[in-house]
């Protein structure tokens, strides 16, 4: 069974891949490999025996929910799946209040929500790791399960060309932090008014300066594409933004990954998406279902990925 080297990690909060150091996000993804392997084996590892993850949305999740759920229960323990439309929280029941309650009733607390002060605030008052399972800002869950399978498919991870077309949100915000934490070089191409958080392109950039990798935003996704051995995307409107939905995709009209783009990147690129995925809009039908995707990889290492983060914190 998978031994657990937990003294640099028991009892932290996993709410950016800033937090982390180069090593440790490493280490994280050598678990989840391990984890991944021993359960394709049906070795079984209740490393959380009698724990219990509380899970908070106050979001829609398919991947994030499943994976928790699935995974806290692959460790020996239980999850507690809380939609903010049944718990006092979403009656306005302070976060704080929220934190120091559960905090005296369960061993870790996972939290998808909008704010991303929100999930600071929780992290603050509680006394139990807090996993961050994105909010408007970042997705470090997604991005550390997606440095693992890029990791399977390339064999590394320093050096890589990282390519992310479409819009500077919350997952392009991680990739950009755990991508240069890892010494990879993180392109982002989008349009003006829809590129990333300056200060995480600051925080990247001094990152890359460290690990030897390197960012750059731009505008022109066919310079951007240009030889990436991974090719990234996400939805033009995330969740909360669905109002926006037709300005964005007139805005992200070009940011699309479809065969042209994918003929520029390097040969055995592979393309990413954390999905859900809208077909034609930021990846076509054909790119998403070809055999360069490895985008169902990409999702079940949600699972193993989110195992690691549990077995090493909690
Ligand atoms: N990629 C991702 O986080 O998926 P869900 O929204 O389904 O959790
Ligand atoms: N950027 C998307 C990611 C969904 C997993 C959103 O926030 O809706």
């Amino acid at each position: 069974m998978v031994q657990l080297n937990k003294e640099q990690f028991r009892g932290r909060d996993f709410l950016s891949l800033q937090d982390f150091t180069a090593e440790e996000i490493q280490q994280m993804i050598d678990v989840a490999l391990e984890l991944k392997a021993e359960v394709k084996a049906g070795i079984p590892h209740p490393v959380l025996k009698g724990k219990t993850l509380a899970m908070i949305f106050t979001k829609s999740s398919t991947r994030t929910r499943v994976s928790f759920e699935v995974g806290i229960y692959q460790l020996g323990g239980t999850g507690l799946f809380l939609s903010s439309r049944d718990i006092q929280l979403g009656r306005g029941e302070p976060i704080a209040d929220t934190a120091r309650v559960l905090s005296r009733m369960v061993d870790g607390i996972m939290i998808r929500t909008f704010s991303h002060q929100e999930v600071l605030d929780l992290a603050k008052y509680s006394t139990v790791p807090v996993i961050n399972g994105l909010t408007d800002y970042l997705h470090p869950t997604q991005v550390l399960a997606d440095l693992m399978t890029i990791k399977e498919y390339k064999g590394e991870l320093k050096g890589l060309k990282l390519t992310y077309i479409g819009d500077g949100n919350n997952v392009a915000h991680s990739l950009l932090l755990g991508g240069t934490k890892m010494g990879m070089h993180v392109v982002i191409a989008s349009p003006q008014g829809y590129q990333p958080a300056p200060e995480i392109v600051k925080m990247a950039t001094d990152n890359a300066a460290a690990s030897g990798g390197s960012v750059t935003v731009m505008e022109d996704p066919k310079t951007a594409a240009q030889d990436a051995d991974i090719l990234y995307t996400d939805v033009w409107a995330s969740m909360g933004q669905e109002s926006e939905s037709e300005i964005r995709k007139r805005a992200f009209a070009g940011y699309q990954i479809n065969g042209e783009i994918l003929k520029l990147a390097h040969p055995e690129a592979i393309v990413l998406h954390c999905l859900p995925a809208h077909r034609g809009e930021e990846i076509t039908e054909d790119v998403i279902e070809g055999p360069q995707s490895a985008v169902f990889e990409e999702a079940e290492n949600r699972l193993h990925a989110h195992k690691a983060i549990m077995a090493l914190v909690m």
